[in-house]
C-alpha cells in the first residue's frame, strides 16, 4: 500500500497501519482508534486537516523520513534503532508484548518459547525484532519466527497450527483475542514499552507543537479519556 500524497500546508498527514485496534483500526469506511483521536486533537490546534496514510508497518519510519506524511501515531515503540531514523515525542501511552496461544497449549511463557516452537509476529514490529533476535540476546532465532502483514493474519496463522504463538502488544492482543474463541493470553508479560509520535529528523516545530498538544490533553483528562472510551479498566 504505498502512497502519492504529500502534505501541504492545510493537511497534517498520519502514518498509520490500521490493523492495530485499540489503536487504529478501521471500522466500515472510518478509521478509528485512540491514535486516530490524538492526531485529529493535534490537526486542530494547529489548524490543519488531518489526513490518515493507512499503509504497511514497516513502510511508516520511510513514509516520515521521506516527507511523505508528516508524522505517525501507530502504537509504535520508542526504540534506539529508531531513533536513528526518526525523533519522538513525548510517550502517551505504554504497551506490553505479551505472548497469545491456543488454550490448550503446553506453553506457559517466554522459556517454553525457545522449545522449538514457531512464533508468529507482525512484519517489523519490536515484537518481531525481539523474538527473531538471538537466545544470547533474549530472543528465539530467526528459524522459529514467521511474519505475517499484520496482527489478524498472524492470530490465522495460530488459528491454523501454522505458528504455535504469536507475540503482540497487549491491547491489540486482547481484541484479537475477544475475536477469536480458543485463545488466550498468557500472563507473563515479555517486554514492558513506551508508545510516541515519530516526526522527521530535526523537525522541532512540530515536534514541539505535538508534545504542547500532548501535555495539554493529559493535563486537562482529554488524553485519559480517550483512553477509556478505547479501553475498559
Ligand atoms: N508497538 C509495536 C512496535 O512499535 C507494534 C506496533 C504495531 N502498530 C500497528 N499500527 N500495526 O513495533
Amino acid at each position: 500500500a504505498e502512497t502519492t500524497k504529500t502534505s501541504d500546508s492545510d493537511t497534517l498527514v498520519m502514518a498509520t497501519n490500521a490493523t492495530f485496534p485499540p489503536y487504529e483500526y478501521v471500522d466500515g469506511e472510518e478509521y478509528k482508534g485512540i491514535d486516530i483521536e490524538i492526531a485529529q486533537a493535534i490537526a486542530d490546534a494547529m489548524g490543519k486537516k488531518l489526513e490518515v496514510d493507512d499503509i504497511d508497518f514497516d513502510s511508516i519510519i520511510p513514509a516520515i523520513t521521506t516527507g511523505k506524511a508528516d508524522m505517525s501515531l501507530a502504537g509504535m515503540t520508542v526504540t534506539d534503532e529508531r531513533k536513528e531514523n526518526v525523533d519522538f515525542s513525548d510517550s502517551y501511552a505504554t504497551g506490553v508484548q505479551v505472548i497469545i496461544v491456543p488454550e490448550d497449549s503446553d506453553i506457559t511463557g517466554p522459556d517454553d518459547l525457545a522449545n522449538d516452537k514457531m512464533i508468529g509476529v507482525q512484519q517489523g514490529t519490536t515484537g518481531h525484532i525481539y523474538c527473531s533476535d538471538t537466545p544470547k540476546n533474549g530472543g528465539f532465532g530467526e528459524d522459529h519466527v514467521t511474519a505475517y502483514p499484520n496482527g489478524a493474519s498472524a492470530i490465522q496463522a495460530l488459528q491454523t497450527g501454522k505458528v504455535d504463538a504469536v507475540v503482540i502488544d497487549n491491547e491489540p492482543a486482547k481484541a484479537f483475542v475477544a475475536e477469536n474463541p480458543g485463545l488466550k493470553i498468557l500472563d507473563t508479560e515479555y517486554v514492558t514499552e513506551d508508545y510516541a509520535i515519530a516526526v522527521k529528523k530535526g523537525n522541532t516545530e512540530l515536534l514541539d507543537q505535538i508534545n504542547e498538544t500532548l501535555a495539554k490533553l493529559k493535563a486537562d483528562g482529554t488524553l485519559q479519556s480517550i483512553i477509556d472510551k478505547y479501553i475498559k479498566a
